[in-house]
């Protein structure tokens, strides 16, 4: 398609309303659109992005049934069920809408809005789905209607047969299945088997990672779907305006600038986990016991009941005084891109596992739910670039990984890992490597619907 005719063409994206699903849909939407589309951008009022941050694109609200402000801890298996049966009616209006001025050419949805594939085929439009997790994951949600029919997901630790092996994605063990332990699991499991279906009938699906990384499970998925999949890793592809909800604070960069090469570990788990206060004392103390330096992202509402530090140990900061600081959100690509961090404790949300493999850093992973567990068995076995510590976070196990990553030759082993994947991921951006293939097999093929 000539540049000229590409301009007249619209893609109308839809992004599910978290931070870890907003981040990668717009970096999504800004590639497509540096290739010559316009973009509009159907959102909720909830958690709204902010139009200003992208004056190229067009921003359509429509309403749902989440009358509440934003909430720093929020109940996404809740509001994913609410939302896609409240946005029905407002999304196909305002779709409709769209679609009348005569130029959109497909609608890319979050795997999340399972409702809107037959909204699209109603009105004959193609729809792509765009999955913010790996393709590891997505298989793993894929074979859990059968393990759960199977009775494999109500065993208890200990049987033996939590060490099978998940036929469908092999380096998997029964035990490292997003079983869903919340008091609302049925709807959980609903939302993702819909989230399956509903993609496998989308005419495309595009995942942000990379074919280096995801190479067996690139593999096996393609056996299981029969449209095509195109692998991007979304923010190395376009440095785009950012799409926090929280401001970010930089401060936390001038303090890295005087810090050590590689000294400090950073710790965030990202945008929606919660913890109690006794989980937030033994990261804490973890923290101060390893005597590591360290940059803290503590979101307000992160830990229960309490605004932001109130539930930190008294003593802590006596503790740490000089080598760590506290803030409320933190700008993470580039404090993960900074050369004073050496490594990343994380609950393994999929953008901040692969924002720190896409820069050479090293994890301590505490997954908290869902595609976290998948991650980082991930993380610590398969790619062998960080320390697993599942759900456990007792203090000295805390203060034992971040020494093992940050000090030990463990960690400079994980790190040289680490390393080899960024350069592969680099290598794929440059003309004829993997990712250049696949953005240019993308334009193609949204070109050709
Ligand atoms: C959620 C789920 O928890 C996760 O399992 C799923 O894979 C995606 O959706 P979230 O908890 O928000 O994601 O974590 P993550 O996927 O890591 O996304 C967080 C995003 O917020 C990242 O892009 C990260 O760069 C950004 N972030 C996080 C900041 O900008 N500042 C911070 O202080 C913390």
């Amino acid at each position: 398609m000539d540049s000229s005719k590409k301009k007249q063409c619209r893609l109308v994206v839809f992004p599910l309303p978290f931070q870890g699903h907003i981040n990668p849909m717009l970096q999504l939407a800004s590639i497509l659109h540096s290739r010559g589309f316009l973009i509009s951008v159907v959102h909720t009022r909830y958690n709204s992005p902010n139009p200003s941050n992208y004056p190229h694109f067009s921003f359509h609200p429509i309403s749902d049934a989440l009358s509440e402000s934003p909430h720093s801890a929020p109940d996404p298996v809740r509001i994913i069920k609410l939302i896609n049966a409240s946005c029905v009616l407002p999304f196909r209006r305002c779709l409709e809408g769209l679609v009348s001025e005569g130029d959109v050419k497909c609608f890319i949805s979050d795997a999340n809005w399972y409702f809107t594939h037959s909204v699209a085929a109603a009105l004959g439009l193609p729809r792509i789905v765009k999955r913010t997790s790996s393709v590891g994951a997505f298989l793993a949600f894929a074979a859990l209607s059968r393990l759960r029919d199977e009775g494999y997901l109500s065993l208890l630790d200990g049987d033996s047969k939590m060490e099978e092996a998940v036929e469908e994605v092999p380096p998997l063990k029964v035990k490292d299945m997003p079983v869903i332990e919340m008091y609302n699991a049925e709807d959980a499991y609903n939302n993702i088997a819909k989230m399956v279906e509903e993609t496998k009938k989308a005419s495309a699906i595009i995942f942000n990672t990379f074919q280096e990384l995801e190479q067996p499970e690139i593999g096996r998925l393609n056996q299981q779907l029969e449209s095509p999949n195109f692998t991007i890793p979304f923010h190395k592809c376009f440095s785009a305006a950012s799409s926090s909800l929280l401001a970010q604070d930089m401060s936390s960069i001038s303090w890295l600038d005087e810090q050590p090469p590689k000294s400090v570990l950073y710790v965030s788990f990202g945008s929606v986990v919660a913890m109690d206060g006794a989980r937030l004392l033994e990261v804490a103390w973890g923290l101060a016991n390893s005597g590591s330096r360290f940059l803290w992202a503590v979101r307000p509402g992160l830990v229960h009941g309490s605004e932001w530090l109130e539930m930190l140990p008294s003593g802590f900061s006596e503790a740490t005084s000089g080598r760590g600081i506290i803030i409320k959100w933190a700008p993470q690509q580039e404090v993960l891109s900074h050369p004073s961090v050496g490594g990343f404790w994380t609950h393994c949300g999929w953008n901040s596992t692969l924002e720190s493999i896409c820069e050479g850093v090293p994890m301590i992973c505490s997954p908290f739910f869902g595609d976290q567990f998948v991650n980082a068995r991930y993380v610590s076995d398969v790619w062998r670039v960080g320390l697993n510590l599942h759900k456990a976070l007792e203090r000295g196990g805390n203060e034992n990984a971040i020494r093992k990553l940050m000090v030990e030759r463990d960690g400079e082993e994980m790190r040289k890992k680490a390393m080899l994947l960024k350069e592969k991921i680099d290598a794929g951006l440059k003309m004829g490597g993997s990712t250049n293939r696949a953005l240019d097999e993308l334009i193609g093929f949204i070109s050709s619907l």
